[in-house]
């Protein structure tokens, strides 16, 4: 496919990590087909596999109206929800905004996060920056029950009724969650809230192009249409590269480089990088394996990581998010004394700087024995973040078969939750409660 992004596994395989790689290709022939049959574990979680090309006129126009609406009378619009429920709009929406958009003032209203802590500082802030302001709730759970953005919900909700009212609270405030089951959706019909559906078959990782991530983005003032364009490119045309990338990642995982880190040099992927360790880490790590899915930021992180990436043990490999071009150009000047010996850059833009800085990186850290993937991308657009975000879905599927795992599931995630219920003395959780009040005394 010209014009998208691409997967250039050359410099991670060579000699016996290639022909494991080609060895791999029957299994990973397979698991596409297990994937798209719908015939491997976790199959009634597929629905985001054609959820791109099915998106109609319809669903486009109604979110971008909600978005119209929040838009229109608030200055701020909280979006609350945790995991699958917030890190695919965050994600987007930090890739796309100005970097110090927090700063400057806007035609739109800023759009925060709450839900996904429960730090009561962050929440005080937060309550504190929006008193006073007309502001919205965007509020996402697909289960409908999670504690976090339950707390955030509570407080926001009754913050906006004392503040602006009843009325206004219950037209500015929209919910995002299961078509019937779930604390959320009987509040939201109770209260008459606006609805999106979150569908049964999508699970929170891969929800973020249903209204759980679009809504907010739209929100933001960002081109879902092209966002959902750019995945159904990736949808239709992506099996090549989508297959190089499970592939790869699944012969160096053999051969004992048991942790990916996603690496950018580019500032504004940094919660890309938080979405996709989501999206493989709830995915994959299950049954005591998985690739341990990490990120750095670069250069930044080259001087704090940099040393044990490039000189420890030697258990990783690197999958470089590598942007072309950035948006805007900004030329080093020249300077007569040259004090700080920077002139031979001089007439420079910064990227180019950054570009050789990349490829500088790539090289030694090859030379010190990990592995560099790299995932090359025009731009950072609706269109390509698009395409990169169905590409990592499917490639998250195709990988988590071919390691044999249900990709689709997420039992470990209940532990902590069974014992911070026990411990808050939750109906429901009297004897798990005795159990831990037990072992804690020992
Ligand atoms: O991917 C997942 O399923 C989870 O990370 C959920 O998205 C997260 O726990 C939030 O769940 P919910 O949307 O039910 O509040």
């Amino acid at each position: 496919m010209n014009n998208s992004i691409q997967v250039i596994s050359k410099y991670a395989l060579d000699g016996k990590t290639a022909e494991r790689a080609q060895a791999l290709r029957a299994s990973a022939l397979a698991a596409k087909l297990t994937l798209e049959s719908g015939s491997g574990k976790g199959n009634d979680f597929l629905g985001w596999l054609h959820l791109p090309s099915s998106i109609d006129e319809q669903q486009l126009s109604a979110i971008e109206k909600s978005a119209a609406q929040l838009r229109s009378e608030c200055e701020y619009v909280i979006s609350i929800g945790i995991g699958g429920s917030y890190l695919g709009a965050k994600a987007v929406i930090e890739a796309l905004s100005d970097h110090f958009a927090a700063y400057k003032s806007s035609n739109g209203p800023k759009v925060l996060f709450a839900g996904s802590n429960i730090g009561e500082d962050y929440l005080y802030d937060m309550m504190d920056l929006v008193r006073g302001h007309k502001f919205g709730i965007i509020v996402i759970s697909k289960s409908g029950t999670t504690t976090e953005p339950g707390i955030a919900f509570r407080l926001f909700k009754d913050m906006l009724e004392k503040q602006e009212g009843k009325e206004f609270a219950q037209r500015n405030i929209i919910a995002v969650t299961d078509a019937r089951r779930g604390a959320l959706r009987g509040l939201a019909t109770q209260e008459g809230y606006a609805t999106y559906v979150i569908p049964d078959n999508v699970g929170g990782r891969f929800s973020v192009l249903t209204p759980v991530g679009l809504l907010p983005i739209a929100v933001a003032g960002f081109d879902i249409r092209a966002l959902v364009a750019g995945a159904v490119e990736m949808e239709k045309d992506g099996d090549d590269i989508v297959l190089d990338y499970a592939i790869a990642r699944n012969a160096l995982y053999q051969n004992g480089k048991k942790i990916e880190i996603l690496a950018n040099f580019t500032p504004r992927l940094h919660f890309i990088a938080e979405w996709w360790k989501q999206l493989y880490g709830e995915s994959e790590g299950k049954g005591h394996k998985g690739i341990f899915p990490a990120s750095v930021d670069f250069t930044t992180d080259l001087h704090s990581m940099g040393q044990m990436i490039q000189d420890g043990e030697r258990t990783l490999f690197e999958t470089v998010l590598s942007v072309g071009d950035q948006d805007h150009e900004v030329i080093i000047p020249g300077d007569e004394k040259d004090l700080d010996g920077l002139n031979y850059i001089a007439g420079k833009n910064v990227d180019y700087v950054n570009k050789m800085a990349e490829l500088g990186t790539r090289l030694a850290h090859m030379d010190g024995g990990v592995p560099n993937l790299i995932i090359t991308m025009p731009k950072v657009n609706e269109r390509y973040l698009g395409q990169l975000i169905y590409f990592f879905e499917k490639a998250c599927g195709i990988s988590g078969y071919m390691l044999g795992v249900n990709p689709f599931d997420q039992p470990g995630v209940e532990d902590y939750k069974r014992n911070m219920f026990a411990l808050l003395n939750k109906p429901g959780y009297e004897e798990q409660s005795a159990a831990i009040q037990a072992r804690l005394k020992k």
